[in-house]
């Protein structure tokens, strides 16, 4: 039973590697020209902001996508890595609009994001089992904070969440 379950959850996890890849190497590569051209939306504020960056996007694509034809299916990986930053674009368009700088914090809106966007993006070549969005949902955001700590604490990262 327990054995069965963890099963499941690696399997879980090794399908979405790809977007796991994705959302973390834009944290290493990423900066320089942000991805919204520092354009402003029409209440004056960023469109995306500084924390989404054009080297950043592509690096995250990239990866991911690599890692996706390891697997053995370069559209799956492309999909995750690709609606992964999307989801995680989207979220900072959110954040703007509701008035947070780049970098402040929302939890669960911090890290869901990529994982409804991958999922979203990747559900139109794929169906995905309820039972792997549920592990993705659960152990994403504690796995999310783990990393961000760790690339805190090797100052990879500016803020520890
Ligand atoms: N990053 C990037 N390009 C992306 C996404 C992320 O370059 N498409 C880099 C940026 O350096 C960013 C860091 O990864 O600061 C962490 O990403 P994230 O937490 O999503 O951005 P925040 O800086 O927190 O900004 P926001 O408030 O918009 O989430
Ligand atoms: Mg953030």
């Amino acid at each position: 039973m327990l054995a069965g379950i963890l099963e499941r959850a690696a399997a879980a996890l090794y399908f979405f590697l790809p977007a796991y890849v994705a959302n973390t190497l834009p944290g290493i590569f990423g900066g320089g020209t942000p991805l919204d051209m520092n354009r402003k939306f029409i209440d004056g504020r960023p469109l995306l902001g500084k924390g989404v960056t054009v080297r950043g996007t592509l690096a995250g694509i990239a990866g991911g996508t690599v890692v996706g034809a390891l697997q053995g299916n370069v559209v799956l990986g492309f999909l995750l890595s690709a609606g992964a930053l999307a989801g995680d674009a989207a979220s900072s368009f959110f954040k703007r609009r509701l008035g947070f700088e780049r970098g402040a914090p929302v939890p669960l809106l911090d890290q869901l994001n990529f994982v409804v966007g991958a999922l979203l993006l990747a559900s139109t070549v794929v169906s995905i089992p309820l039972d792997y969005v549920l592990v993705l949902l659960v152990v994403t955001p504690v796995g999310h904070l783990a990393v961000n700590r760790l690339g805190y604490l090797l100052k990879i990262k500016d803020v520890p969440w």
